[in-house]
């Protein structure tokens, strides 16, 4: 099928590669030169493994450009621009998508199909329904359900489809079943509804993980008040099949651009639409999420001694999450500024995420390797859970630093094991030591 994607950036980028992956003849259309330039050289503007290897192996069948008038050549037109949090609000903008709208609308054809991909709130669809309409061409929501570091397999098999439609449109689910004939023939569940559910399906399951999220580290909070031990609790709850262990890892929380953006936007929507007590509880689950970033820095300080100040610290993690670049509303880049603010002398490093930590927060100091990071450290905070620093070797790692203390903002470390190689080991949501007891609670 003749493919063109609007917006190439992180959505629209792996979109266009996957879809060349699956056969189809993708051209690719973003307004920022730059971007067009790498992604046409083959190269991927941000960090996601296996994209540059896609878009080398489908360079015959993937172009990108600047042109929107090119997206005529294709009859399935997908809406991938983002939908950032307005400045001074809750509120999502809607200034990409509209625009996008707006310049394809010349270039359409009758029949063709305008598909949705971009996380807008609820209502949306209906509206820019009427402006492709008076083209001709139909439009469809097919949200996205892709996480950063697995887009590639999140695209190419995904867990389900959703095909929000206009009364069922037999020829907009006949076209979207052509384009993920693969997933289709791979029995991939699909699920055909209206514009107004499909909208609501990607909001309400970011809406859920990230409550599952702050759910475990409210329990965190009273574990760290109690001497529990928060990811045994985890692993006990999660046995529960109803429950389920995953997206229950207690730490420093959410963030990037997706879960803090998207449940805000949706309490926004909410109240527009007269129901905010609805998803009033969507409020403390934010709250719950940046109390993580506040209790990190706490026990930070409380570690080397009850003030941060001229103490040198090594930061291990800036991304919001492991096999990704991406800062956007990154817990780890937050604590490690909060350190600074307190006066602490940081050295940070990550192995994907110093340049666009540097783009955004120029004033901290990064470095390229652990081991520069963690030379003479006070203590060291690991705050972004990549491999390379999961599987650190204490005894090794003991070497570099002035004191052996290390706070686990992500527990993901094996506490015994860096107690016996003699480091001070603490961590969100567990007790200090192996002998920490219900301290305050037995005098209660
Ligand atoms: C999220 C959703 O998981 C995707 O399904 C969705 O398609 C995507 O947003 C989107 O809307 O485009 P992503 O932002 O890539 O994907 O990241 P997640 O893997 O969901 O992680 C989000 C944050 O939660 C990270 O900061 C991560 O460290 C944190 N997290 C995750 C936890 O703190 N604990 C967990 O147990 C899991």
């Amino acid at each position: 099928m003749k493919i063109s994607v609007i917006g190439c950036g992180y959505l629209g980028a792996v979109h266009a590669a996957s879809m060349a992956k699956l056969g189809h003849t993708v051209v690719g259309v973003d307004v920022d030169e730059q971007k067009v330039a790498a992604l046409a050289a083959g190269h991927a503007p941000f960090f996601e493994p296996g994209l540059p290897e896609l878009l080398v192996e489908g360079k015959d069948r993937l172009r990108f450009t600047t042109d929107i008038a090119d997206a005529s050549e294709a009859s399935v037109h997908f809406i991938a621009v983002g939908t950032p949090q307005q400045p001074d609000s809750n509120a999502v903008d809607l200034t990409y998508v509209r625009a996008a709208i707006e310049a394809l609308l010349p270039h359409l054809t009758p029949g063709d199909l305008v598909v949705g991909k971009s996380t807008v709130p609820v209502g949306t669809a209906a509206q820019l329904a009427e402006r492709v309409g008076t083209t001709g061409a139909r439009l469809a929501w097919n949200p996205e359900f892709l996480r950063e570091g697995f887009a590639i397999q999140d695209t190419l098999s995904p867990d389900r489809l959703v095909y929000g439609v206009r009364d069922g449109d037999p020829a907009a689910v006949a076209i979207l079943d052509e384009v993920y004939a693969e997933a289709i023939a791979a029995e991939t569940p699909r699920i055909v509804t209206d514009y107004a559910t499909a909208e609501l399906v990607k909001v309400s399951a970011n809406a859920f993980l990230a409550t599952k999220i702050s759910f475990i580290n409210a329990m965190a909070e009273i574990a760290e008040v109690t001497g529990a031990d928060v990811t045994q609790l985890a692993d006990a709850i999660g046995l529960d099949a109803r429950i389920g262990r995953r997206f229950l890892n207690a730490g420093l929380g959410f963030g990037g651009g997706c879960l803090p953006k998207d449940i805000r936007g949706f309490m926004a929507r909410a109240e527009e639409l007269g129901v905010d007590q609805a998803l009033s509880f969507l409020s403390e689950v934010d709250a719950i999420n940046l109390r993580r970033r506040s209790r990190m820095v706490d026990l930070t300080r409380e570690v080397v001694g009850g003030s941060l100040a001229g103490k040198r610290i090594a930061v291990l993690g800036l991304a919001f999450k492991p096999d990704s670049d991406d800062v956007r509303d990154s817990p780890a880049l937050d604590v490690a500024i909060r350190l600074v603010a307190e006066g602490a002398s940081v050295v940070a490093t990550d192995p994907e995420a110093v340049e666009t930590a540097r783009r955004r927060r120029p004033e901290l100091t990064y470095v390229a390797t652990v081991e520069e990071a963690a030379a003479n450290a006070d203590a060291v905070v690991l705050l972004t859970e990549w491999r390379q620093y999961r599987e650190l070797d204490p005894d090794d790692f003991a070497a570099l630093v002035s004191e052996r203390t290390i706070v686990d903002g992500r527990n993901c470390l094996n506490p015994a094991l860096w107690r016996a190689a003699g480091w001070q080991y603490r961590a969100l949501g567990r007790p200090g030591a192996a002998t920490a007891q219900l301290a305050g609670v037995a005098s209660r």
